[in-house]
C-alpha cells in the first residue's frame, strides 16, 4: 500500500515496523552517526565495519554528493525534486539544500521503509514558499510511485524534475529489473531539462572489500548488487551526462570539504553522476 502525506492534511498514520531484523536504512543511519537504529541494525553494521571499515566514510561521501548535486541543480534553475530511497532524515535533507538556494523549490520524498515514514515530519518542514511531501512506496513498482507523486500534487511531472536515486539501486538486483525501473521513471519524466542523479555501490575500486560487504548485507537479509561502470552507465542511456561524468562520489565537482576529507575512490566505493534530459 502507498501512503502519502504532505503534513497538512494527515496528522498521523499507522505503521508496522520490524525492528528485529537489520534494515539498510537504519544501518545507513548508524554509519552516518544517527540514532534511529536498533540492536540488529548495529550488529549487522558492526559486521560490515569488520570487512569494510570505511563504510561511515562512504556513507558521508554519498550524502555530500547529494548536497553538491542538489545545490548545482537548484542553482541552475530546477525547482522540482523527486527523491526516491530518501533514507531516515539526516539534516541537511534535500529540501533544506534546495530551498536554501530557492525557497520556492518543491520536493517529494519516497521510501519503502516504514521507519522513514515515522520520521517524515522532518522532511515536511518546508519553507513557506515551497512545499514537500512524503510517499511511502516501493521503487520496484515505479508506475505506482509516479501515480502517487501525481496524486500528491506537490510537483508537476510535466515540468522539469530532478529525480534522485541515491544509494538506492544497488538494493534492486537485476532480477527485480533495476535498469527497467529507471527507464519507466525516465519515461514519465519527459520535460527537457529534467535531471537524473544516481549514486551506486561499485566493485570497481575495491573488489574484495565490496564483495565482503555485499555478503554481510546478504546474510543480514538484504540483497546488494554492486555494479560496474558499464552497468552504472546504462541507467543514463539517452540523457546527457553533466561534467565530470561518472566518477567516484567524492570526485563529482569536489568542494573544499572534499579536499579536506580526501576520501579515496576505494573508500567511497560508489559512483555518482548527474544526467540531463535533452
Ligand atoms: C542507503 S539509504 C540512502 C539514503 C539517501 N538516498 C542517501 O543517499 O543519503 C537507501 C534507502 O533506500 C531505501 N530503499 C531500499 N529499497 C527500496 C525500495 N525497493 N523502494 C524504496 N526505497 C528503498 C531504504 O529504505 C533506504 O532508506
Amino acid at each position: 500500500m502507498t501512503k502519502a502525506t504532505t503534513g497538512r492534511d494527515e496528522p498521523g498514520v499507522e505503521v508496522t515496523l520490524d525492528i528485529h531484523r537489520p534494515h539498510s536504512a537504519r544501518m545507513y543511519d548508524f554509519f552516518l552517526g544517527g540514532t534511529t537504529n536498533f540492536e540488529p541494525d548495529r550488529v549487522a553494521a558492526a559486521q560490515t565495519l569488520a570487512v569494510f571499515p570505511n563504510a561511515p566514510v562512504a556513507a558521508r561521501a554519498n550524502r555530500a554528493f547529494m548536497h553538491r548535486t542538489t545545490r548545482m541543480l537548484a542553482q541552475s534553475g530546477v525547482t522540482q525534486f523527486l527523491d526516491i530511497g530518501t533514507g531516515i532524515p539526516t539534516s541537511p535533507n534535500l529540501h533544506e539544500i534546495a530551498q536554501a538556494i530557492n525557497p520556492t523549490c518543491r520536493v517529494v520524498y519516497a521510501d519503502n521503509d516504514p521507519i522513514v515514514l515515522t520520521h517524515a515530519q522532518a522532511l515536511l518542514r518546508s519553507s513557506k514558499e515551497g512545499r514537500t511531501a512524503y510517499i511511502q512506496a516501493d521503487v520496484r513498482d515505479p508506475e505506482h510511485v509516479l501515480d502517487a507523486v501525481a496524486t500528491a500534487g506537490v510537483i508537476d511531472l510535466r515540468r522539469p524534475v530532478a529525480l534522485s536515486l541515491n544509494a538506492l539501486l544497488h538494493f534492486v538486483p537485476d532480477g527485480d529489473g533495476a535498469h527497467e525501473i529507471a527507464e519507466v521513471l525516465k519515461g514519465r519524466i519527459r520535460a527537457s531539462g529534467s535531471a537524473l542523479v544516481i549514486s551506486h555501490f561499485t566493485p570497481d575500486f575495491a573488489p574484495r572489500d565490496a564483495a565482503r560487504a555485499a555478503r554481510v548485507y546478504r546474510e543480514a537479509g538484504t540483497i546488494v548488487q554492486a555494479r560496474t561502470l558499464t552497468e552504472f552507465a546504462r541507467f543514463f542511456t539517452g540523457w546527457d551526462l553533466a561534467d565530470p561524468g561518472m566518477v567516484a562520489t567524492p570526485r563529482w565537482r569536489p568542494d573544499a570539504e572534499c579536499a579536506r576529507r580526501a576520501v579515496s575512490d576505494a573508500d567511497a566505493s560508489c559512483y555518482g553522476a548527474v544526467a540531463i534530459r535533452p
